[in-house]
Formats: structure tokens, sequence, C-alpha cells
């Protein structure tokens, strides 16, 4: 079967069986990435331009190592240091940019939507790697990988927590869809400013305290602060967020023995998640960073094999 996908924009625009065949090929790909040597020629001749509109160390780098770890040619573009920053449109760049010829442009940008405008516009493949409140769909994809492999693969009967500043994140967007269609049940828990509006239309429960949000659940996933996106005012101060929603190593005795912690990162240690939480053995943190290669290496593999 052919991988017909042109761009991955959302979750929702993958099946459930499109979903367990990225996981399928991303199992493959952590044997590789565990390997002496970790390169094969899988992609040799194929190129991915990475263009960060905004900030990135966990998914800039892991598309660049899976690009080069499936011998992709990997371009960067940030930007700063781009004619973006002397007023280029966004619609000039990436037309000067496939005029180049990539196979795949890898886009994060502030703006909602902005990856499904360059997509409809394009001829080559394109791939959302964040798009302000919107969508998250590789951090979901690794999200459920990571705890599928913990798991030993089932997601039914399993409750998933998902703490913090739910209004502002397209991680939480995409997580709920794609964790709800999987078979787990989603709890989103936060202060009320930090919820979004008609959250009733979003197949979760909802929780006002952190006891009830953990209480019997099998992983939580914490949130960081999106406080480049919160307007002021939303919050009385860091550190009694800290207090009443930071997630430690006391709150999780409510949540199942066993229960998974995440964070998408980047971390802000001693504000949503206590430090030695952070780091305890159930965290799967770094889980998640190492699942992320071979997730992208997996995308990398089908989007730039695809057949029309
Ligand atoms: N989780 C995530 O998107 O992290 P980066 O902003 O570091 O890519």
């Amino acid at each position: 079967m052919h991988w017909t996908h042109k761009d991955l924009l959302d979750v929702c625009d993958l099946s459930t069986g499109d979903v367990e065949r990225i996981f399928e090929t991303a199992d493959s790909f952590m044997e590789i990435n565990r390997r002496p040597v970790k390169k094969v020629p899988t992609l040799k001749g194929k190129s991915v331009v990475l263009f960060f509109a905004e900030p990135s160390t966990r998914t800039k780098t892991s598309f660049d190592v899976a690009a080069k770890r499936l011998s992709a040619d990997s371009f960067s573009l940030a930007k700063s240091g781009s004619s973006l920053s002397k007023g280029e449109s966004l619609k000039d760049t990436v037309w000067t940019l496939e005029a180049m010829n990539p196979d795949a442009i890898v886009l994060r940008d502030s703006r909602s939507g902005a990856a499904r405008f360059i997509a409809e516009r394009l001829n080559c493949s394109v791939i959302n790697a964040g798009d302000g409140w919107h969508a998250h769909p590789t951090q979901a994809l690794l999200d459920a990988f990571t705890l599928r492999r913990a798991w030993g693969g089932d997601f039914t009967g399993r409750t998933v927590t998902i703490l913090g500043d739910i209004a502002h994140s397209r991680v939480a967007r995409s997580n709920v869809n794609l964790l709800t269609r999987l078979g787990a049940t989603v709890r989103v828990c936060g202060p009320r400013t930090l919820l979004p509006p008609r959250l009733d239309s979003w197949p979760v429960t909802v929780c006002h305290d952190l006891d009830s949000g953990v209480d019997g659940a099998d992983a939580v996933m914490c949130l960081r602060l999106q406080l480049e996106r919160q307007q002021d005012g939303l919050l009385p101060s860091l550190r009694e967020y800290a207090q009443t929603w930071g997630l430690s190593r006391r709150a999780m005795r409510k949540a199942k023995g066993g229960a998974k912690v995440l964070h998408p990162g980047p971390i802000n240690r001693g504000v949503e998640i206590a430090s030695d939480l952070a780091d305890d053995a159930d965290s799967l943190i770094l889980d998640q960073v190492a699942s992320g290669v071979a997730v992208r290496m997996a995308l990398l593999f089908l989007f730039l094999t695809r057949k029309d």
C-alpha cells in the first residue's frame, strides 16, 4: 500500500490505519537509532527544508537528525537571518524555497493555519511543525508512540490527563484528537483562565482542580505555560500557579501506581512540574525526545516516498 498523503497538517487528516502505519515504521527506525552506525541510504537524493519562524530545540533538531539518518539533505531557515526579517511575506519565502525543488518543507510558524496556507500553494510536501494555537501533529504522534511503547500497545481503558495551559496549546488540541481516537479517555485540567471556550465540544472530561485531574490517571501530560501567547492577567503569579497546579510526586500519589509523566518540553522546572518528578523513573520526558527522532524518520520516509 502506497502512502498517498501529500501533507501533514494535523492528526485529524490521518486515519487510525495511517497512524498505525506511522507507528510500525517508527518502531523499525527505533532499532536503527540504537545501532553504532545510525545511517541508512533510504532517502539519498531527497531534500528537506526546515523552516522554523518560531524557536524550537526538539522539533527542529529531531527533524534534522531524522533526515540525516535517512541520508536526506536538510537545509535550515530561521526567521532571524532570513529575508522574513526584511519584510518578505511567508508566501514569497516559501515560493522562493520551492523554486530550489525540495521534496518537503517542515514549517513552524506562530500563525494558526500557516501550514495549510502554504500546503495549498506548493507542490512539495508540507509537514506542520506547529502553527500558532492550532496543531502540532508530529508532537501528538510522538507522544502517543511513547505511551504505546510504555503500555505495550493498548490505549483502551487508559486515562490520560492533560494538565495546564490548555487554552494556548496546539499540543493539547492535537493530543486530544489523537489519544481519543486511539481509545484513551482524556481529561483536561487547569485554571479556568487557561481553559479554552467551547470546551463542551471537545471529547474530554474537564477537571477544575489538580487532585481530581490526577485521580486514577494512567498518565499525566504537563503543558508548558505558553507565556508568549498569553495576555496579561490570566494568572496571579508563577509562584501561585506552581503551588496550585504544579505536578509533584505528592500530587501523583492520586494517580494509578506506575502512572507515566509526560511533558512536550521545554519544561519550566518548579513551575509546571517539580524537578524531582521530571527526573523520576516514571517520567517519559526523554523517551518522548527519543521517540521524536524515530517518528519523524517515519514521517519523512512515508511522505518522501509517497505515490500520488
Ligand atoms: N515540544 C516542542 O515542540 O519543543 P520545541 O519547541 O523545542 O520544538
